[in-house]
């Protein structure tokens, strides 16, 4: 999906070569969302030029080829110095027109790039703007719903009542006119060295680097506005604090120096500066001299306008390949850490308790509750079937879990005494995210479940639980789903703390997730064994993955893996449902995998084996170490540890994430960047 990164350096003399390192490395830690075209927009004349002019450079393809192209340009002295520069820089991924370098965004207002802005996000009342535009005399050049807006701003500038009109102003007047969703940087000749920055319904945020010291007239200023985190600084405003005035503007800075970056996502902003900004929907931010101000679209004035500045945890390295060769093998095999992280400080080895934080002042409603409804899309979907069962057995409650685009697609039916989670590795998915505002407007209860601090959906949500997976880059989501799973299992440990009658199974699932790092390492050790089976597989066409119960939503997950990445045919199936259907696929060349574990369906997992069996199929078997039996029939075995029947989805999924990887090499395809998908889905 696309991507959104500009810096602004006020008082801090870069050269134009490091203003394009900063744009470019920018753009690539945000090529993991996937895009199909990048490009950039710069101050063209150099510092001693009276003439001021963008210069927009704009390439199909990857960030590499934009870079090659950005020296290519005679024009553009990489020599040149600049004490203050706004360079805005984007990666696109095509929805309304192909990918190519005029449809690729900076977009902008005329020939002369008098106002040039970058997009993430749809313009759905495009076609009425344009043609608006269009009748003013304004001249289309691409065919996006993007470059209305900086036609938009150009008609408002060659139209305002003064002078004196500020480029947030413009800015505002712009996104009253705009249906849809979007995160906007704009950038103008007409104010340099200024920058505006605003969103609805896609994620924006603004990472402030400085080295100042705060005077005593800005710190009361700074505090109300920000309510600063840094505990220093929160003691030095108590000693000194004086009275307020009713300004909801942040002066983050006077006249010193200081870096701005703006950012969709947090990690192209944490190698920069980890003092981030998190705008709200319809904040307008503009920098002008240097300072930063956020203020409300008229119509949310009454909101609260304060904004926090928050401190990323985030490590570069955490989002560093290291040692690995794609970043979906780096998290594969993270597995065994991330879900630690995931339960640390939550569960109680020892009392046989667990916490979450997030939900713990929520619990006595959502025991009251009538349902519980999971939500999600892909992967995060997967998780709430893998661990229904589990739920329904704990929480003693009817749980329904559902895809966030169906969920829409009926108008569901739900009520103020049901309970919605929103699982989400991202949190900005732009189906569950709208499932999530359905339910709030019915007034049920909202739980988040998502991997990113500071997402829409974290936000929005009455109260959640952050899976503390650490970043996931790789589109092809794995330890999110682990992360996932644990998170729900640990919710329906929560709920059920007090029920006599369910202690031993508590205790026997506690005890499960314990030994669970050890379990998912000893997995992981069979690496080269599914390498050898990628080998035997990787010029198929078609790979089946069939289970049932439990294990269902392994096979649901590891198809998904496999045609996401190897681009090849493959089907999750549920075991009960092969005689209804997916039996005629089976014959001797028909690859299958299935997955049979010692639980409650190990005798029905026999019977479908036999099915298969008995037309020459030739299944390669997961299943636990100590089953004799179904080895008997298979092709090929892959044996994992056993653990409790509601974790082993956790334990045999794994396979499955490492057999598609090794397929995917095998068949010479980028394996963090598939054809077709982003990481983030946020258009509907
Ligand atoms: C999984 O490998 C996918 N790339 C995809 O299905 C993903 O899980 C889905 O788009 C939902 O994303 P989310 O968890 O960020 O909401």
């Amino acid at each position: 999906m696309c991507g959104i990164f500009a810096y602004l350096n006020y008082r801090v003399p870069r050269t134009r070569k490091e203003i394009f390192e900063t744009l470019i490395k920018g753009l690539q830690r945000l090529e993991y969302r996937g895009y199909d075209s990048a490009g950039v927009a710069i101050d063209g004349n150099n510092n001693e030029d009276k003439e001021r002019f963008i210069k927009l450079v704009k390439k199909r393809g990857k960030v590499k080829a934009l870079e090659e192209e950005l020296y290519k340009q005679d024009d553009l002295d990489s020599k040149a110095d600049f004490e203050t520069h706004f360079g805005i820089a984007h990666t696109r991924w095509a929805t309304h027109g192909v990918p190519s370098a005029i449809n690729s965004h900076p977009q902008r207002s005329d020939k002369s790039n008098e106002f040039v802005v970058i997009h993430n996000g749809i313009i759905t009342n495009y076609k009425d703007l344009r043609k608006f535009l269009e009748s003013k005399g304004y001249e289309f050049e691409s065919e996006t719903d993007t470059e209305t807006i900086p036609k938009l701003i150009k008609y408002m500038y060659d139209n305002r009542e003064s002078e004196d009109t500020s480029f947030s102003a413009l800015v505002e007047r712009v996104i009253q006119q705009l249906e849809g969703a979007f995160a906007l940087v704009f950038k103008s000749i007409h104010y340099p060295g200024e920058a505006v920055a605003t969103r609805r319904g896609s994620p924006l945020l603004i990472g402030v680097r400085s080295k100042y010291k705060l005077s005593t007239d800005q710190i009361p200023v700074l505090y109300r506005t920000c309510k600063l985190i840094n505990p220093n600084v929160k003691n030095m405003c108590n000693s000194r604090l004086k009275r307020l005035d009713s300004s909801t503007c942040l002066h983050a800075v006077g006249d010193k120096a200081v870096e701005f970056f703006f950012a969709s996502d947090a990690s192209a902003i944490i190698e920069h500066t980890n003092r981030v900004i998190f705008l709200e929907d319809d904040d307008i931010a503009a920098v002008t001299d240097g300072k930063l101000s956020i203020h409300r679209l008229e119509r949310s004035a009454s909101d609260d306008p304060s904004r926090a500045i928050q401190t990323l945890q985030m490590e570069l390295q955490q989002i560093m390949k290291g040692n690995f060769s794609a970043f979906m093998q780096k998290e594969i095999f993270e597995q065994p850490e991330s879900v630690v992280n995931t339960m640390r400080g939550r569960v109680n080895f020892e009392s046989s308790t667990v916490l979450l934080g997030g939900l713990k002042d929520h619990l006595k409603e959502i025991r009251r509750c009538r349902r519980l409804i999971i939500i999600g899309c892909g992967t995060s979907y997967h998780a709430a079937v893998a661990t229904r069962q589990v739920l329904e057995e704990l929480t003693e409650l009817p749980v329904m879990v559902e895809l966030a685009s169906d969920f829409l697609d009926r108008n569901t039916p739900v009520f103020r005494d049901d309970v919605c989670f929103f699982i989400s590795q991202s949190g900005e998915t732009a189906d569950t995210l709208m499932a999530l505002r359905y339910c709030k407007e019915r007034r049920a209860l909202t739980v988040g479940i998502t991997n990113t601090v500071g997402s829409s959906i974290s936000r929005e949500t009455d109260c959640g639980v952050h899976i503390n997976a650490g970043p996931e880059i790789g589109v092809a989501s794995t330890k999110a789903y682990t992360s996932q799973f644990v998170s729900l299992v640990m919710f329906g440990l929560m709920m059920s703390e007090d029920r006599i009658s369910l202690q031993k199974r508590r205790q026997e699932i506690i005890s499960g997730l314990k030994s669970l790092p050890e379990m998912i390492k000893e997995v992981l050790s069979l690496d080269e064994k599914i390498h050898d089976l990628a080998l035997e597989l990787y010029k198929q066409r078609s790979l089946l993955v069939m289970g049932r119960g439990y294990n269902y939503a392994t096979c649901l997950e590891g198809a998904l893996k496999i045609k996401e990445i190897t681009y090849m045919h493959s089907e999750g199936i549920l075991a009960g449902e092969l005689k209804h259907g997916p039996l005629a696929l089976i014959d001797k060349q028909m690859p299958v995998i299935m997955v049979i574990m010692k639980d409650p369906c190990f005798t029905k997992c026999q019977n479908a084996l036999q099915q298969v069996t008995a037309r020459q199929g030739r299944p390669i078997i997961l299943c636990s170490k100590e089953d004799t039996e179904s080895s008997k029939f298979a092709y090929k075995t892959i044996e994992l540890p056993h653990t409790v029947d509601c974790l082993q989805g956790v334990l045999s999924v794994i396979p499955l994430q490492l057999l598609s990887f090794h397929l995917a090499v095998l068949r010479g395809y980028d394996v963090d960047f598939p054809r077709n998908l982003a990481k983030s889905v946020t258009v509907e």
